[in-house]
């Protein structure tokens, strides 16, 4: 990730890394998320939605949460010039080459492809430039007196980890509520919350499932000898499935107490875009296009894929 993308604030521990993450909370916080974010979130998820309303079927990780995804991204980014397409198709790359441990040259080169093209983007935002009341990563890191370095590092961090989650946990949650026509009907009851939906879905099938990381002090768990240096996976999603705080870890349930799980990580690293992501998916995507298309149904079967990143494949519906 360091070599292919910069360092970003994600690879740095303690003063380092905190300076960079109070740089791009006025971003995220929940305040600019409230009164900033979410009127655009749903203006651009209405015009998805318009453009679906002349169809009948629809791909919903393609056709919405895909474009919904890359939408509120671009916002928060400041790349407002991209497609959503494209910001999703680099987010891809970034998350390809940062996985590319055969180091597979054309991969490389993809990911190099990727990066450039954002970099493109990054100076073409700075340069028409900054507003006041830019709130984007770019304006706020630029005003917190970041290195350019440090600025698009970040940027292309937020990238590839802000695209794909958004994405996967719309798609898969649609997919759970219309398999479930009694918690459809329970969610328009209001006798379940949306993000109740949320937080259980993303317990049952994190969108993120591991993150490495590199053992920085010796530390002795469960049995077992860490030593320094040694490279380990955190597991989110086996975290998430622990019987010790979960009662039959397997099963959806969004009547259960999700407070211990930890699709967003936690520590110092916590997902910095989780207010930004639960306004995306609880208040806007999942309300909306269920209120549009109240009588939308399957229109096939739905596969998941992936370890690191998790989601399905493609999610068919009809209305
Ligand atoms: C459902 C959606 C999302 C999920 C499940 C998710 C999950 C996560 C997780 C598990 C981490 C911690 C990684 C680690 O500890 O190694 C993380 C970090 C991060 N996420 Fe998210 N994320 C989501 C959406 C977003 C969005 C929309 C953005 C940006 C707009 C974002 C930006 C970040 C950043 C910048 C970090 C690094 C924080 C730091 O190092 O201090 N995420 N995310």
């Amino acid at each position: 990730m360091t070599k292919l993308m910069g360092q970003n604030m994600m690879r740095k521990d303690g003063a380092a890394h905190q300076t960079e993450r109070k740089a791009i909370f006025p971003t995220l916080s929940p305040k600019t998320v409230q009164t900033v974010w979410e009127a655009q979130f749903k203006a651009a998820t209405q015009k998805i939605l318009d453009g679906l309303a002349t169809r009948r079927t629809a791909d919903l990780v393609k056709d919405f949460a895909m474009p919904v995804s890359g939408d509120a991204l671009k916002a928060i980014t400041g790349l407002t010039q991209m497609t959503s397409q494209e910001m999703d198709s680099v987010s891809q790359g970034m998350i390809d080459g940062c996985a590319n441990y055969a180091g597979d040259p054309e991969v490389e080169a993809r990911c190099y492809d990727c990066t450039a093209s954002i970099d493109a983007h990054i100076s073409n935002h700075i340069s028409g430039g900054l507003k006041d009341d830019d709130m984007s990563l770019i304006a706020v890191q630029q005003r917190a007196g970041l290195s350019d370095a440090q600025l698009r590092a970040n940027v292309k961090l937020a990238i590839s980890g802000g695209q794909n989650e958004p994405r996967d946990a719309i798609a898969g949650i649609l997919w759970a509520i219309l398999e479930r026509p009694k918690l459809q009907e329970a969610l328009r009851e209001g006798v379940v919350s949306y993000l109740q939906v949320f937080e259980e879905f993303t317990r049952w099938i994190s969108p993120i499932g591991m993150s490495p990381r590199r053992i920085a002090k010796p530390y002795h768990y469960n049995g077992v000898d860490f030593a320094i240096d040694t490279r380990i996976f955190l597991m989110f999603s086996s975290a998430n499935h622990d019987e010790k705080y979960f009662d039959d870890p397997n099963q959806f349930d969004p009547w259960r107490d999700t407070s211990k799980s930890i699709p967003f990580g936690a520590g110092p690293h916590f997902c910095a875009g989780a207010w930004a992501a639960r306004s995306l998916i609880v208040n806007v995507a999942l309300p909306m296009i269920l209120d549009a298309f109240p009588n939308m149904t399957l229109n096939g079967s739905v596969e998941f894929s992936g370890w690191a990143f998790r989601g399905p494949v493609e999610v068919p519906v009809t209305w």
